[in-house]
């Protein structure tokens, strides 16, 4: 009898083992385990045995049955786990909704301008946003404690170059790029640099600690302030529409000669006045001159030879204009409700 038990016991687990459909399952059950299964019928024939005898086998007996019934209950619950009730697919009901992305408006923009100016010819290039104040200031023909530095509250960082001096700064322009970039490629040259840019603003609704420009720059022979001109009315009708009028009135940056402010007729109201342009007509939109002849120097190109133009636009004020943005501090809030919308 104890070894019919074993017999039982190994056939069991041996089927139990190659079980992988749960129908089979319930077949094993009633062949072994029901009450008029194999088990049981072996624990009827224990009434015949010796008093010592009938001890011993209805012990072991009572174990396989209960270690066959726990086997068999892993097995019957891995099973259904695995292809059973829990697991059914509803094909009829709606799918879950991916949520998509966004793109910062900032981005939209900078993709935009990307577009118009690669169709130019212009290649993109970026630049380090911890500056060498040579490449922010000195380059760009701002002497040490040339006045000109005033005109941009900087954060200066305090870590030392790989010369050991502290001259490092959070760039406040996308400018130093431009020396960067002459550098490296030499003339003739034709680049777009979309880049962050900092300033320790006090800020408030139009003013931001953290903003994008993008600047742009063109190097030839011959380049000229009517090319600077064509240039700056060509880029405000891709963006703003074909009937845009451009103005340039003075203004200075120390790394152009002569300097302007590009400013183009409202997108809104065409130039008649409008709450977007505060009635004057005009938007201010774009820092541009002819490259000063230093700064050409800095960058190791001639300036007996070759001549250029650079322009700088606020990437942010572009798209407060574009999107109806009335806070500049919503683009880097990370407020999701902004966010959503683009
Ligand atoms: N870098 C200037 C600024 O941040 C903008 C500018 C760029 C002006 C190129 C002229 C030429 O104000």
């Amino acid at each position: 009898m104890k070894n019919k038990l074993q017999r039982i016991r190994e056939d069991f687990l041996k089927q139990l083992a190659e079980i992988k459909d749960p129908n089979f399952l319930h077949e094993l059950e009633i062949k072994y385990l029901s009450r008029k299964g194999e088990l049981s019928e072996l624990m009827g024939g224990l009434k015949d045995l010796s008093v010592d005898l009938k001890k011993e086998v209805g012990e072991l007996a009572n174990s396989v049955k209960k270690e066959l019934q726990e086997k068999f209950n892993e097995a019957s619950k891995a099973l259904n786990n695995f292809s059973g009730k829990n697991n059914v697919v509803d094909v009829t009901l709606p799918g879950t909704k991916l949520e998509r992305g966004h793109l910062n408006p900032i981005t939209l923009v900078q993709n935009e301008l990307e577009d118009i100016f690669t169709s130019l010819g212009f290649m993109i290039l970026d630049g380090p946003e911890l500056e060498s104040d040579y490449y922010n200031f000195t380059a760009l023909n701002v002497a040490p404690n040339h006045p000109a530095r005033d005109m941009q509250d900087t954060f200066y960082v305090d870590l030392k170059n790989k010369d050991g001096q502290y001259d490092l700064l959070m760039r406040t322009q996308t400018s130093p790029v431009q020396v960067r970039a002459m550098q490296k490629y030499g003339a003739p040259l034709k680049a777009l640099i979309p880049g962050r840019c900092f300033r320790n603003e006090a800020t408030d609704a139009r003013h931001e600690h953290t903003f994008y420009q993008v600047e742009g720059m063109l190097i030839g022979k011959n380049i000229n302030f009517a090319n600077l001109k064509s240039f700056l009315e060509i880029v405000g009708q891709k963006l703003f529409g074909p009937s845009t009028k451009l103005r340039m009135r003075p203004k200075f940056f120390p790394f152009v000669e002569p300097g302007n402010n590009g400013e183009y007729t409202c997108f809104l109201c065409q130039g008649k006045g409008c709450r977007v342009c505060k009635n004057t007509g005009w938007l201010e939109i774009v820092g541009a001159g002819l490259i000063h002849p230093d700064v050409l120097r800095a960058g190791g190109i001639d300036p007996e030879i070759y001549s250029g133009l650079a322009f700088g636009f606020g990437l942010n004020r572009l798209a407060m204009l574009k999107y109806n943005i009335n806070d500049v501090r919503l683009f880097n809030s990370g407020d999701l409700k902004f966010l959503e919308q683009f």
